[in-house]
């Protein structure tokens, strides 16, 4: 049944990319407004992508629950859930950097089985089912086998509220001079695909949304990343850390403890 629900996944988030890109153009100034914070932006075309996404999940799976980052909010009678995120990286789509994705996610009885991550800007689409590896464009993906920290490009991204930016800093104060480099792209979903892919090494953010991670971790874990948290489980929306085997408990290790001597 995942693969099933990987492909519609892959339908539904290249039909929603390609609606973005159409609306792109047209986003007038006064249909972009704001949500947790003055910095937390939100679009017509984020609204619209999730109202496609979700009419597509119903037409073909009625039953179905769906959660979604603009509202979206309906009960499973099945097990199975939808997670989408219709834009990840809203800034970057307002301020045309084209570094944003559309992100959907299915789970069956609590476990992300399913996930397609599309970035329509260059056309790329990243899926995974669980147990069937991860795919660029219809080749399999992994990530990179590295052993050392030093030599290691690490993703990260920020929230959106003043406080938890400042805890973020000082974390990043401690791993910046021990990597090889830092990167923020901007899309949490990116982030954990150019994981998957190699395009860096590990990516690591606290205090990310369900509708951001769900797709991509899936997409990391099944191409060899470690996606856990802080404590030795699973990722949680308090903190997300993702890195191949070889240096995973090196970073982990060294995020807990800058994270432990940061403002939560
Ligand atoms: C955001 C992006 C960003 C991450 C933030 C997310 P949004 O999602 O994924 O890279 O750093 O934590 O909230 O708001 O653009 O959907």
């Amino acid at each position: 049944m995942s693969i099933e629900l990987r492909d519609l996944a892959v339908t539904l988030a290249r039909e929603a990319g390609e609606l973005v890109t159409s609306m792109r153009a047209d986003i007038e100034a006064d249909s972009i407004s704001t949500k947790s914070s003055t910095v937390d932006l939100v679009t017509a075309a984020d609204k619209a992508a999730e109202k496609l996404i979700v009419d597509g999940i119903l037409a073909a799976r009625p039953n179905d629950g769906i959660l979604g980052e603009e509202g979206a909010s309906i009960d499973s009678s099945n097990g199975v859930r939808w997670i989408i995120d219709p834009i990840d990286g809203t800034t970057n789509f307002v301020y045309q950097i084209p570094a944003f994705s559309v992100s959907i996610a299915v789970e069956i009885d609590g476990v992300i089985s399913a996930g397609a991550v599309y970035q329509p800007s260059t056309g790329v689409m990243y899926e995974a089912a669980l147990g069937a590896g991860a795919r660029r464009d219809g080749q399999p993906i992994s990530v990179n086998p590295k052993t050392s920290l030093e030599t290691s490009l690490v993703a990260t991204g920020f929230a959106y509220g003043s406080e938890r930016r400042e805890g973020q800093a000082q974390v990043l104060l401690r791993l910046l001079p021990v990597v090889r480099d830092i990167r923020r792209f901007g899309s949490a979903a990116l982030d954990l695909c150019f994981l998957a892919e190699g395009q860096v090494d590990a990516y690591y953010e606290r205090g990310l949304n369900d509708w951001d991670m769900a797709a991509g971790a899936l997409i990391a874990a099944e191409a060899g990343a470690i996606v856990g948290d802080l404590r030795g489980n699973g990722p949680t929306t308090d903190f997300l850390v993702a890195a191949p085997v070889g240096i995973f408990e090196g970073l982990r290790d060294l995020l807990m403890d800058a994270d432990a001597d940061a403002k939560p």
